[in-house]
């Protein structure tokens, strides 16, 4: 007699089985209840928490309700109020689709829903281990509770696993956050052992709920990225520069509602802070994207935590673009008294600007000193190339220290750090003319000899081409020497023999990942050695010249190390400090 080997799994063990994808743990319980709540429409939901969930959850909601069939049905496996076939997967607004998660809820716990479609006459369902257990009349007001207790009973493997109650409840508080950042438009209360941990009224933007779950220091860290590009919008908000690396680096991604683990889009967040970061440190990044719903495939994963693009590259590009943009216009508030055509730098109609802006109007301007008007002379001393910007309006400017330029806006004392400064203006430089050609350089009447380690020679030797490309001429001629035809010509005080010897010596042991990444450092140091130094003095002409160069710059208040090359006091504070106020 065969005796067959495979069998069908009985069903109560199937949904234990299918349980564990999408109830991995308390806080997995507590996403799709609370996303269900959402689903129904709340605008309010209460979160009460025992023991990091793994005694007790309770999730209460003013929402739409179901009836006693519904209420029923819904621990069924597959019963969705929410799609009717495939077709209506494509482009689904709701959290849930799959009807999958009360009944995975309650093959794994003891699970009551009481509900009510309108104030009064409710039901109550009560389900454990998967078996229905009762459905009672029960008098409540509209709206949903449904109570999870001891989860994993049932499933001594999976209880194994779960972390400590603290743990536990770390992972609910975050993803409560999350969640909060994205439904602003509900309340939240939640508390943990009976003590209140939240109590979050509707807010108006991501600001304000960044300020009500954070503090209104962590909002201030931030700038609003706000774009369309095609068919993509990204919103919400980034870690100004100056602030990244000083605090808890915060990371939400969300498409079309839903928030997503995707390193692709941080990625491309992150790359877009290039060069204005020392690298290694990672800015906060909260973004929103918002995508028609045949670009995406949100059924991908088992809680729904990634999502599949039909076309990635564009998104990222955009994404980058857009937190770029946010930069700049932040970094343009740092330096709006440069530009006199501001609102240049103005993001459209009724979109918020930089949070600075925000919070502190310009005040009118007071009479100034000097003529503040006066245009800016041509620049040839620090600025070879290029006339000077008609709507730069350069104040007057004052060396201190050889070191920094001061001069005054309305609202400030402003510091700019000239090396840093110089730095930042030659990278960019640089950078449009090795992409796109080679920059101007001088053919000298005697060939520079230059004696080398063979460390740098080896790398002259590899980075010849990208040398060739900004302007430094030459070629290795026995042992470890170079003799060099041509250099670039960035400027007067420019010692070409020394920018090189340094950059090369810079280089050596650099082990960089891609071709990109070593010529954006050989760029970088390039343009670091070029710069005017700490101790140079400048003249009246110089300054004017790299004041107008730097507010040319894409990113004029960071240098390539990610230093700032600009820095504010504000009168307010000043007066603050001299007791004025
Ligand atoms: N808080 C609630 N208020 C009103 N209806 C609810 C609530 N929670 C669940 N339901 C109903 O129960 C059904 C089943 O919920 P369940 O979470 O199991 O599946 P889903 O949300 O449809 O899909 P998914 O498994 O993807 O979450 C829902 O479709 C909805 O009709
Ligand atoms: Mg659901």
């Amino acid at each position: 007699m065969s005796v067959s080997r495979i069998a069908i799994l009985p069903s109560d063990v199937a949904d234990r089985i299918a349980a564990g994808e999408v109830v991995e743990r308390p806080a997995s319980v507590v996403k799709e209840l609370v996303e269900n709540a959402l689903d129904a429409g709340a605008t309010a939901i209460d979160i009460e928490v025992r023991e990091g969930g793994r005694q007790w959850i309770r999730i209460s909601d003013d929402g739409s309700g179901m009836s006693r069939d519904d209420a029923t049905l819904a621990i069924a496996r597959h019963a969705t109020s929410k799609i009717r076939d495939a077709e209506d997967l494509v482009g689904v607004k709701s959290f849930g689709f799959r009807g999958e998660a009360l009944p995975a809820i309650g093959s794994v716990s003891h699970l009551t829903i009481e509900s009510a479609m309108e104030d009064g006459a409710g039901v109550r369902v009560e389900v454990s281990g998967g078996t229905l257990r009762g459905v009672h009349a029960a008098a409540r007001r509209r709206g949903t509770t449904v109570t999870v207790e001891s989860l994993f009973h049932n499933t001594p493997a999976r209880q194994k696993f779960l972390r400590g109650a603290r743990s536990e409840w770390r992972a609910i508080a975050e993803l409560l956050h999350t969640i909060a950042l994205v439904r602003r438009d509900v309340r939240f209360t939640v508390t943990h052992d009976g003590k209140e941990q939240l109590a979050l009224p509707p807010a108006p933007d991501l600001v304000s709920r960044v300020a009500a779950l954070w503090g209104a220091d962590a909002a201030d860290r931030f700038v609003p990225v706000n774009d369309v590009q095609g068919i993509v919008r990204v919103a919400g908000l980034v870690e100004r520069p100056t602030d990244v690396g000083t605090g808890t680096r915060r990371v939400l991604v969300t498409v079309n509602g839903r928030a997503v683990r995707d390193i692709g889009i941080v990625r491309a967040a992150e790359a877009a802070y290039h060069s204005t970061i020392p690298s290694g440190v990672r800015p906060a990044v909260l973004l929103q994207l918002e995508i028609p719903g045949t670009e995406v495939d949100v059924n991908v994963h088992p809680a729904k935590a990634e999502v599949r693009f039909r076309d990635r590259w564009t998104l990222e590009r955009a994404v980058e673009r857009a937190v770029r943009r946010a930069l700049g216009t932040e970094e343009s508030a740092a330096v709006v008294g440069m530009v006199r055509h501001v609102p240049a730098a103005l993001p459209p109609l009724g979109q918020p600007v930089g949070i600075e802006m925000l919070r502190q109007p310009m005040p009118a301007a007071p009479a100034p000193l000097f003529d503040h008007d006066e245009p800016a002379g041509p620049a040839h001393d620090v600025e070879l190339a290029g006339d000077v910007d008609a709507a730069i309006v350069v104040p007057p400017l004052f060396q201190f220290r050889r070191t920094y330029i001061a001069f005054e806006r309305p609202d400030a004392l402003v510091l700019i750090d000239q090396h840093s400064a110089h730095e930042r203006v030659l990278y960019e430089r640089f950078l449009h003319a090795f992409e796109g050609g080679a920059l101007p350089s001088q053919r000298l009447l005697f060939p520079l000899t230059l004696h080398l380690s063979p460390a740098e020679a080896e790398v002259f030797e590899s980075e010849q081409e990208a040398l060739t490309k900004l302007g430094f001429e030459g070629e290795a001629f026995g042992g470890h020497s170079i003799s060099v035809q041509s250099v670039p010509a960035p400027h007067p005080r420019f010692d070409a023999e020394r920018c090189l010897r340094e950059t090369l010596a810079a280089l050596t042991g650099d082990r960089a990942p891609s071709a990109h990444a070593r010529h954006t450092r050989l760029i970088a140091t390039v343009a670091c050695k070029a710069a005017v130094k700490s101790g140079d003095i400048l003249s009246g002409e110089e300054m004017r010249a790299l004041y107008v160069a730097l507010a040319r710059t894409t990113l004029p208040a960071h240098d390539v190390h990610g230093r700032a090359t600009i820095l504010q006091l504000g009168w307010d504070e000043l007066d603050r400090r001299f007791g004025r106020r």
